[in-house]
């Protein structure tokens, strides 16, 4: 029984820079490709890329290189994973208009610069668990602000610690503490608890890269299973070493071969379960060798087959399947992700988002897994189109069940309008929306609903056709419930003053919406006039201010006022008039009596037949009509029963005195009003 590790094999972080330069050689333009240090720790790929021409320098021999650039040769320096130190860094900056840089430093090594830097500007001490003559570490000691130190394992550091410590033991200054990417798992934890032990004042960062976690608990889970484990990988590697490190831990018999030309029989033996892994920096092409030659060795006919079986569980790629895959580039408009055996996968923005303006590098990091479905693959370019939506569709449909069982409120993104409703996306999976349960008017037009985020529940769903229907009018009506309800909770008295649109108009009043619930304002509420219907004074839609005039709580009803006391005609006139006072009056009826005149809207005053000439006349309508507009003095006001009584006798030239024109006018109103 052979098992492959199915994360062994290139990382992403060297897939990408191996995939750079061999896309500069494909591209043969003529120029020279330089790389700083060996592009991976892997002699054989290092071989290929010499006899296509690439070349390893030094940084010593960059001056040279800029010298050749500015004598006209065309020539690229390409950065390896492991990242290069900061002032080499900087000095390729100052000269980026003379020779052209491709950095294919790793992401998770980048990072750790970063940390660095950012953490050790104030004279923190910079400790790096890390293999000293390694390049990246080189690189990470560089950007510290201050002193640097490097521990290969937890002995070394406690060591350190201890020359350091106070009379308490204690370690006070501050310190930051990284471990290289490839760090071991295990030693990396025995690191941690040590400074933590001593330290009072460090500050610990885990930069072991994700790719580098997950293939060394693979590779302990599989040595603990396998009675031999085989590990691929250039001597010179870092991460190799580590996983040879854990295998041999683990199974107690492991060999570390860098070809297929390294294995043996009597390495072999006669092993039945035995376990393949490989370092980030081996080439699948070495780790298909090497399976082979095994299968060759063990004379077994079977043995090829089934180590092919192996190879082709890592990942099956094929149109419709899921895939996993490593997120190494993220553009405006897609994201590229290295689904290993030298494929990439593209997925367009469209295939990821219905959003134009979410930015892409906000959902995603280099590095991230992410999972999607294969729309197409083409062997020769290396490539396979995959659709994430498509994937979130189906993860997220037992989501979209739950939200259904819950009645919870979501967001949904309206795609598409069609005849009979809307189209809308939540997290990924396809709602119907019936026009019906839009809320909107039957034949309304839909159209302003495309692209617009709405709150919908979803109200049922068809389990085998995968359909989910959603409801807009239900958040419309469980969002008026909780109103309402809120609304009765409340503090609720009389007097309170409310601002709401008239919902309706019936004849005996209007309905005005106080926030989730209707209240009435009667007819005779409306206006201190008399008038024949509520529209004479409001219209639907029109925003209102009224006030609560009484409150049924059990049975839920509000009356309303609008109409308000300065408003109120009888005060409008006192506000404006007393005894004595000259009013222009419009005569309004005219009676046997006398006449009724409008001294201001709602407030009549009777001229007496005496008081209308300084003679005695038969006939009122002899002298007044109806429309005529006279002055008149006001003789009296009675608050009580609001008359007033007026005369236009008391403004005639004066020929008897005034107080025998007023008591008249005083009898002759009495007498009318009885
Ligand atoms: Fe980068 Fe981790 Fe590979 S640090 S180069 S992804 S092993």
């Amino acid at each position: 029984m052979i098992e492959i590790a199915k994360n062994a094999g290139f990382c992403f972080g060297v897939r990408r820079a191996t995939d750079t330069v061999e896309k500069m050689i494909s591209q043969n333009d003529g120029g020279e490709i330089y790389i700083l240090g060996k592009l991976i720790h892997n002699e054989q790929y290092n071989d290929y890329l010499r006899k296509n021409g690439v070349k390893d320098i030094n940084s010593e021999q960059i001056p040279e290189l800029i010298e050749r650039a500015q004598n006209g040769k065309k020539i690229t320096l390409v950065i390896r994973t492991h990242g290069i130190e900061r002032q080499i860094q900087a000095q390729l900056e100052e000269d980026s208009d003379k020779i052209t840089v491709v950095d294919c430093t790793c992401p998770y090594v980048k990072k750790i610069h970063q940390i660095v830097y950012d953490n050790s500007q104030n004279g923190e001490a910079v400790f790096v668990i890390g293999k000293e003559n390694h390049p990246e570490v080189h690189s990470i000691v560089s950007y510290a602000g201050a002193q640097a130190y490097v521990f290969a394992n937890a002995a070394e550091l406690e060591n350190h610690l201890i020359s350091q410590c106070d009379e308490q033991k204690n370690v006070i200054f501050p310190i930051i503490m990284v471990a290289q990417t490839t760090q071991k798992l295990t030693e990396w934890e025995k690191c941690q608890k040590i400074i933590k032990k001593y330290c009072t004042n460090a500050k610990i960062f885990d930069t072991i890269c994700s790719v580098t976690e997950k293939r060394q608990i693979e590779a302990r889970e599989l040595s603990s299973r396998c009675s031999l484990m085989v590990v691929v990988g250039g001597r010179e590697s870092s991460n190799t070493s580590k996983l040879f490190a854990i295998c041999k831990e683990e199974c107690g018999n492991a060999l570390w071969v860098e070809t297929a030309s390294e294995l043996q029989f009597a390495q072999l033996g006669h092993e039945n379960n035995i376990g393949i892994t490989a370092g980030a920096s081996t080439p699948d092409c070495i780790i298909q060798e090497v399976s082979k030659t095994m299968s060759e060795i063990m004379e077994n006919e079977n043995f090829a087959q089934m180590l092919d079986e192996e190879m082709a569980k890592k990942q099956k790629i094929y149109v419709g399947a899921t895939v996993k895959g490593i997120v190494m580039s993220i553009d405006k408009n897609e994201i590229r992700l290295d689904l290993g055996d030298k494929l990439t996968g593209v997925i367009t923005r469209d295939q990821i988002t219905d959003s134009n303006d979410v930015e892409l590098s906000t959902l995603f990091s280099i590095g991230d897994e992410v999972d999607a479905t294969v729309m197409s693959k083409s062997d020769f370019e290396g490539t396979a189109i995959l659709s994430k939506k498509k994937v979130d569709s189906v993860k997220n449909w037992s989501k979209v069940v739950e939200y259904a069982n819950t009645a919870e409120v979501v967001s949904a993104k309206v795609t598409e309008v069609t005849k009979g409703g809307l189209v809308a996306d939540v997290d990924g999976v396809r709602v119907f929306i019936p026009a019906s349960m839009t809320g909107t008017a039957k034949d309304e037009s839909l159209d302003s609903f495309k692209g617009t985020t709405q709150e919908i529940i979803i109200v049922e769903i068809k389990e085998d056709k995968k359909r989910a229907i959603g409801s807009i009018k239900e958040v419309i009506k469980a969002k008026k419930k909780a109103a309402t309800e809120a609304f009765w909770n409340g503090e609720i008295a009389e007097g309170m003053v409310f601002e709401g649109p008239v919902k309706s108009i019936v004849s005996y009043g209007a309905f005005v919406d106080l926030g989730g619930v209707d209240g009435l304002v009667h007819i005779t509420e409306l206006s201190w006039k008399r008038i024949k219907n509520p529209s004479e004074v409001v219209s639907v839609g029109q925003i209102i201010k009224v006030f609560v005039k009484s409150v049924d709580k059990e049975n839920k009803r509000i009356s309303l006022g609008y109409k308000t006391d300065d408003q109120n005609p009888w005060n409008v006139f006192k506000s404006k008039y007393e005894i004595g006072s000259v009013a222009s009056v419009k005569v309004v009826g005219v009676t046997t009596f006398g006449a009724f005149a409008e001294i201001v809207p709602g407030v009549d005053g009777l001229i007496h037949i005496s008081q209308i000439a300084d003679k005695k006349i038969d006939s009122v309508a002899s002298i007044l009509k109806a429309g005529d507009v006279v002055d008149a003095q006001v003789m009296e006001i009675d608050d009580e029963k609001q008359k007033v009584s007026l005369s236009i006798r008391a403004l005639l030239p004066k020929e008897e005195a005034a107080e025998e024109v007023v008591e008249e006018a005083v009898e002759a109103t009495e007498e009318a009003a009885e």
